[in-house]
């Protein structure tokens, strides 16, 4: 299958030296994209800045903000059969990029924050018969929110992920969490490593049946 992974965060520019971000180490989508090459799929990894190195056997795009974000996953949409977004996209971006760095002045000062795109929910409309998976980072009512965005995004599975444990989530080499399937399908996956669970990710998808969605082409 051709695989199209997306991996870390998003960074959003407030000046030529600061930047808004948070805190994905890219290792839940590396491993993926490590895996899915060993196994012999075809993959292309688009990547947030992260300090990891380019997995065997993936060809990489290497993006900063969620416009560019944005711009690699449809450049690469129409070759890829299944899309996993284990990317932590920024959902906000400074309405102003200063063009130098902004002096302290010692006293508070006010950033005005847009909207970045949803990238998901901006392509849902190409879906097709292609596999469209998503990773839900949530600090509370895991499952509840990532049944939600299942449904509003057009996900075929979600991976539901409790951020707010010290053993999974951002940054460490472990994980925990749910998959939901948008056939009703649901697997509790305890602590394992990044590694094993990228794996299982990939038994699910090398099986699964993509639900049809969207028309048109990117
Ligand atoms: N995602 C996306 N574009 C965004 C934000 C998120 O495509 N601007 C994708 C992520 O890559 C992930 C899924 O949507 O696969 C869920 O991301 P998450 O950060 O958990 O949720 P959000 O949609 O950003 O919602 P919220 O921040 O309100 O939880």
């Amino acid at each position: 299958m051709n695989i199209l992974v997306t991996a870390g965060p998003t960074r959003e520019a407030i000046d030529p030296v600061r930047f808004i971000a948070n805190r994905s180490s890219g290792k839940m989508g590396y491993f993926t994209a490590a895996a899915a090459a060993a196994r012999g799929h075809k993959v292309r990894l688009v990547s947030g800045p992260v300090c990891l190195p380019a997995p065997d056997g993936v060809t990489m795009t290497q993006v900063v903000s969620a416009d560019d974000m944005l711009r690699a996953v449809r450049t690469h949409l129409s070759w890829c059969d299944v899309l996993i977004m284990a990317a932590a996209v920024a959902d906000w971006r400074p309405a102003d990029v200063a063009s130098a760095k902004i002096k302290k002045t010692g006293r508070s000062m006010m950033l005005e924050l847009v909207p970045t795109p949803d990238i998901l929910r901006d392509i849902a409309p190409y879906k097709q018969q292609r596999l469209f998976v998503g990773f839900a980072a949530e600090t509370s009512t895991v499952v509840a929110y990532a049944a939600a965005k299942l449904a509003a995004k057009n996900l075929d599975y979600i991976v539901a992920n409790d951020v707010s444990q010290p053993d999974a989530g951002f940054e460490v080499d472990t994980n925990r969490a749910v998959l939901l399937g948008a056939d009703g399908s649901r697997e509790e996956w305890q602590l394992m490593s990044k590694r094993d669970m990228a794996e299982r990710l990939l038994d699910v998808i090398e099986t699964a049946t993509p639900q049809t969605g969207g028309r048109g082409n990117c």
